[in-house]
């Protein structure tokens, strides 16, 4: 097998360099190469040369070929010979900047290569700008391609092999709606990135920018949609036949807006220059922030059943205290994230999960960025009509230092996709959650008033099935509520607690 990595920028140097070195150290691969472009070299050397396991082979794609877009690159790769015809497999690793990822996956269905892609799956962009009309479309194309290629794809994106997401909420909700094949009837998506970008930066930055039309939606937004389409198509298993609908309706805010909201904070910052502070006015810019709601009905009736709301947020506290980005390996402007799941089915049960990154305790000094996940789920239930063993649960997790939530989720796609074991989350898994940000960049676009609709008529997503946790334990009403019942008679059988009855 031949592993090629497209586009080794910082995510691809801090994150995924590890799920490689951790495939050659246990055999699963036995070099890779990577690709990116001219001006980007001394960059990637720099990245590369800190890594216990160098590529086998480099390849940089001249500037002057790139301008004429990321077709133009993968045209001049053929014709360097750097995808060499051979009887060994192929796999493409694709973590470039967004805008370059449809490019390269068309390429590697077209070649029958194993294709992961970084989220999100893809950005259409036309004349500079992201073409949202667009995405929907080529999702759909490019699902359909990867069927027909039979090939193994995956997009990289926390919240499918998630402990907290996937084990502690998704698991038990899917028991609960089987054991009272009761639907869920709201989910609530609440997430404070904590990134503050000064007003220069968003019209300088080419990695994460916002300058070309997109924003928050195409950057880090995506795991959160992704989990909220997951869950809410968990209700196709006990509707298969209605036709769901969402309605939306929501607001945005973005650059233009952050100076009002983010006080005379920028002044305060370490190496602060009045330049850092000027916001180029003209620049088509994508959004900071966005809040919306919804109501997922059924077509034929237009009855609810579903409601909640998504506050996806970027001007929230951070690490940042700095002007001038820092020289660190990732997260250059301080991302701290803090995320809310409230899943609820009616009257009986729910799941509120956090997940907080917090910084390491012992920092280094302002620009440590080093961050640590911990998680706290409250389980509430009607215990009777639910069969749990308590009517609330609160349980609080830990993760040290290099290994967040996020990460061992994401490496675990990756491993399982090197290893072409299923990895829940290939190409076609994601088309529902497209539709969902596509409903939501929509809304965020400028011209749009009002409410909107999305259809969404997909398959029920893979169901999760929870491993002994006690709580679910049905109990019996004469244990659990034996105080209504007088004063319980010893329950004898035979070898049960040691006794011979
Ligand atoms: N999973 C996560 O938590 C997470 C977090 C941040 C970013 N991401 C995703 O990871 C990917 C990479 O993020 P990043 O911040 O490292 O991005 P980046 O913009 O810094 O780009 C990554 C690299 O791609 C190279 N590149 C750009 N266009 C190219 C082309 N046409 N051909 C070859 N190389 C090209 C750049 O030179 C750079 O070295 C993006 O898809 C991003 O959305 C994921």
């Amino acid at each position: 097998m031949e592993l090629f990595i497209v586009g080794f920028g910082p995510v691809a140097g801090y994150k995924y360099s590890r799920c490689i070195h951790n495939a050659i150290s246990q055999g699963h691969l036995s070099r890779y190469h990577v690709i990116d472009r001219e001006s980007q070299q001394q960059v990637v050397q720099a990245r590369l040369a800190k890594l216990p396991i160098q590529p086998a082979t480099c390849t940089y794609i001249p500037e002057r070929v790139l301008q004429n877009g990321p077709d133009a690159g993968v045209e001049w790769l053929i014709q360097q010979g750097v995808f060499t015809k051979s009887e060994v497999k192929k796999k493409l690793v694709i973590t470039t900047e967004p805008q370059s990822h449809g490019t390269y996956i068309k390429f590697a269905l077209a070649q029958q290569f194993d294709v992961l892609v970084s989220k999100p799956l893809t950005l259409p962009m036309r004349e500079g700008v992201l073409d949202y009309r667009a995405l929907l479309p080529n999702t759909n194309a490019i699902a359909a391609a990867s069927i027909e290629a039979r090939v193994n794809t995956a997009v990289l994106c926390l919240g499918r092999l998630h402990e907290i997401y996937e084990q502690k909420l998704r698991q038990p909700v899917a028991l609960m709606m089987d054991r009272l094949q009761h639907p869920i009837t709201s989910v609530h998506v609440k997430t404070a990135s904590g990134v503050w970008n000064l007003p220069s930066e968003f019209g300088q930055r080419e990695d994460h920018p916002y300058k070309y039309g997109y924003g928050m939606l195409m950057h880090g937004a995506y795991h959160y949609i992704d989990v909220l389409a997951r869950l809410l198509l968990m209700n196709r298993r006990l509707f298969p036949t209605e036709d769901f609908v969402i309605v939306l309706q929501g607001f945005t805010a973005g650059p233009l807006d952050q100076q009002l909201r983010t006080g005379g904070l920028e002044a305060m910052t370490t190496g602060y220059r009045p330049e850092l502070s000027e916001l180029q006015e003209d620049l088509p810019y994508g959004e900071t922030d966005i809040v919306a709601s919804y109501a997922m009905k059924f077509r034929s009736t237009g009855r609810v059943l579903c409601l909640g709301t998504i506050a996806l947020e970027q001007t929230t506290p951070g690490m940042r205290s700095w002007g001038p980005f820092p020289e660190v390996p990732y997260n250059i402007n301080g991302r701290l994230h803090c995320t809310d799941i409230d899943v609820r089915l009616g009257t009986v049960f729910s799941i509120a999960a956090n997940v907080t990154k917090s910084p390491i305790q012992a920092r280094l000094g302002d620009t440590d960025i080093r961050g640590m996940n911990s998680a706290t789920v409250v389980t509430r239930a009607n215990a009777r009509l639910a069969r749990t063993q308590g009517f609330i649960r609160r349980e609080h997790f830990e993760r040290s230092y290099g290994n967040s939530y996020s990460y061992t989720a994401e490496a675990d796609v990756f491993e399982r996709w090197l290893l072409d074991r299923p990895t829940q989350s290939d190409f076609s898994s994601h088309v529902p959650s497209c539709a969902l940000l596509d409903g939501l960049l929509r809304l965020a676009a400028d011209d749009w008033r009002g409410s909107l609709e999305i259809d969404f008529n997909y398959p029920v997503p893979d169901w999760p099935t929870l491993s002994d946790d006690p709580w679910y334990t049905h109990m019996a009403d004469d244990i659990a509520f034996s105080s209504e019942h007088g004063p319980r008679k010893p329950v004898i059988k035979n070898g049960v607690n040691g006794t011979k009855g």
